[in-house]
């Protein structure tokens, strides 16, 4: 099984750079989690599903211009209109594996001029992440992954300094995975991670991001 009855799920991020292998890896760990008889969803942002999230979806795919701060509030807006149902998955016992969260919201503005503590500043009072999982891939290497530069944001200069951002962002949940060894090394290393979180995080409440 997967922690004890009763308690809260826990809140997993995997954050970096783009084509880092989060999405293939949040897919992994998921299955092996349900495999276990863990309760737990995978969620991405954006969820570019709702109304906000297709706005920022046109925008990434370059269909639209839209002003840097005006963008950067879209991503919390969209973080904020999923917290309701979070917090009730997670009170329920739902361990989240989410794919990409506030840590993205501010390294991704941050990188490009923004302000940081005025990037931060939307993101606080969102649930803070028990476990954020950094995927460690060298911006050139990711580059050389298929689909590189279909998306606005999908540049090694660029992403070069979300780099820095990110490893300035670090605190207490922050583990870094080297995201460049095999699939199955990655793989075996984030599920000692998240089975770990989720027996801690039982009995913690739910915290707020305070940044
Ligand atoms: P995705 O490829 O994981 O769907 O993310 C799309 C892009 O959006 C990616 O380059 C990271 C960026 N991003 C932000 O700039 N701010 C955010 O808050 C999030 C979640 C993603
Ligand atoms: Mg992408």
């Amino acid at each position: 099984g997967c922690g004890g009855k009763g308690g809260r799920g826990a809140l997993v991020v995997l954050e970096g750079l783009d084509r880092s292998g989060k999405s293939s890896q949040c897919a992994r760990l998921l299955s092996f989690l349900k495999g276990k008889g863990c309760d737990a969803d995978g969620w991405r942002f954006p969820d570019r599903t709702t109304s906000v999230g297709q706005m920022i979806s046109a925008y990434l795919a370059n269909q639209s211009q839209l002003d840097d701060r005006t963008v950067h509030l879209l991503f919390s807006a969209n973080r904020w209109e999923k917290r309701g149902l979070m917090e009730s998955k997670l009170l329920s016992g739902t361990t989240l594996i989410v794919d990409r969260y506030s840590h993205s919201g501010v390294a991704f503005s941050a990188a490009k001029g923004l302000d940081l503590e005025w990037c931060k500043a939307p993101e606080n009072g969102l649930i803070a992440p028990d476990l954020v999982i950094y995927l460690d891939v060298q911006p050139e290497k990711a580059a050389e992954r298929g689909g590189y530069g279909d998306e606005r944001y999908e540049k090694i200069e660029f992403q070069k300094k979300v780099a820095d951002y990110y490893l300035s962002l670090r605190d207490s949940t922050w583990k870094v995975v080297d995201g460049s060894l095999p699939m199955e090394t990655v793989e075996e290393q984030l599920r000692e991670l998240v089975t770990k979180c989720i027996q801690e995080c039982q009995g913690k409440p739910l915290a707020n991001l305070a940044w």
